[in-house]
C-alpha cells in the first residue's frame, strides 16, 4: 500500500499570538511542521506533501525533512488540503491528512490509521473519549441540554482515506465549502468513517497554554 501524507501547515496561527504562522513556531527548537512530517514518515507513510502559507514557502521547506514536497495552501484548511490533494498521484492507495498543529502525535497512531486502511476501511479517524460532561447552550450561554457523553468522541489527525473516495469527495464539494476536518468531507459524500484509538499527545496546539504543555512533554 503506497501512502502519501498531507500536512496542513498553511494556517496563520492567530490564536497562538506569536505573530508568525503556527507551523513555524519552534517546539524544543524545531518548527511544529517538522515534527508533524517526521511523525508521518516514522509511522509508515511513504511520502509527504506539506501546505505552506504563500509567503513562507522557503521557511517551511527548510523546516521539513528533504524530500517532502511543499505546495502553497489556501485561505481555509479545506482549500489547503484541496491544493495538496491536487499533486497526489492517482496511483497512490492511501492519503493521510495531518495537522502541523499536532506535533507530538505518536507514530503508533499513524500506524493504527494505516492498518485500518490496509484492512479495507475507506476512511478512518483517531478518536478519544469525551471525559467532561458536555452541554449545549443557547446564544446567551444558557445551558439547553446535556449531550450523551458515551456516544461522543474527540477527533484527531492524521485522518486516513483511500485516495479515490477522498479525491471524489473533494471534487464534489462546493469550491467555497469550509469544513473543519476531512472526515466531514467524505461523510458529506456518503463514505463511512471508521475510528481507531487516538492519543492524548496528539492534542492540537492552538493557544499559548497548549505550546507550553507540549514543551513540558518533550522535556520529560
Ligand atoms: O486553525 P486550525 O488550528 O484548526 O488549523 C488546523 C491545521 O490546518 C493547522 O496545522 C493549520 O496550519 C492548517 N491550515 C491550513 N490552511 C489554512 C488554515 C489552516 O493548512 N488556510
Amino acid at each position: 500500500m503506497h501512502a502519501v501524507g498531507i500536512v496542513a501547515a498553511a494556517g496563520s496561527g492567530l490564536r497562538l499570538g506569536v505573530g508568525r504562522p503556527k507551523a513555524l513556531v519552534p517546539l524544543a527548537g524545531r518548527p511544529l511542521v517538522g515534527w508533524a512530517v517526521e511523525t508521518l514518515l516514522t509511522g509508515g507513510v511513504d511520502e509527504v506533501v506539506v501546505t505552506a502559507p504563500a509567503a513562507e514557502h522557503e521557511a517551511v521547506t527548510a523546516a521539513v525533512p528533504a524530500g517532502a514536497r511543499v505546495v502553497t495552501g489556501g485561505a481555509t484548511r479545506t482549500a489547503s488540503v484541496r491544493a495538496a490533494l491536487a499533486v497526489v498521484r492517482p496511483g497512490t492507495d492511501a492519503v493521510l491528512v495531518h495537522d502541523a498543529a499536532r506535533p507530538l502525535t505518536p507514530p503508533e497512531v499513524v500506524a493504527r490509521v494505516l492498518a485500518a486502511l490496509a484492512a479495507g476501511a475507506p476512511a478512518v479517524v483517531p478518536v478519544l473519549p469525551v471525559i467532561d460532561t458536555t452541554v449545549s447552550v443557547d446564544a446567551s450561554g444558557l445551558v439547553t441540554g446535556t449531550l450523551p457523553r458515551a456516544a461522543l468522541r474527540r477527533v484527531q489527525t492524521p485522518q486516513g482515506f483511500a485516495r479515490a473516495p477522498l479525491a471524489a469527495a473533494y471534487a464534489a464539494l462546493p469550491e467555497d465549502a469550509e469544513l473543519t476536518d476531512d472526515a466531514a468531507v467524505v461523510r458529506a459524500a456518503g463514505v463511512p468513517v471508521a475510528t481507531v484509538e487516538g492519543h492524548e499527545r496528539a492534542a492540537k496546539v492552538t493557544v499559548a497554554h497548549d505550546l507550553a504543555l507540549a514543551e513540558l512533554l518533550v522535556a520529560r
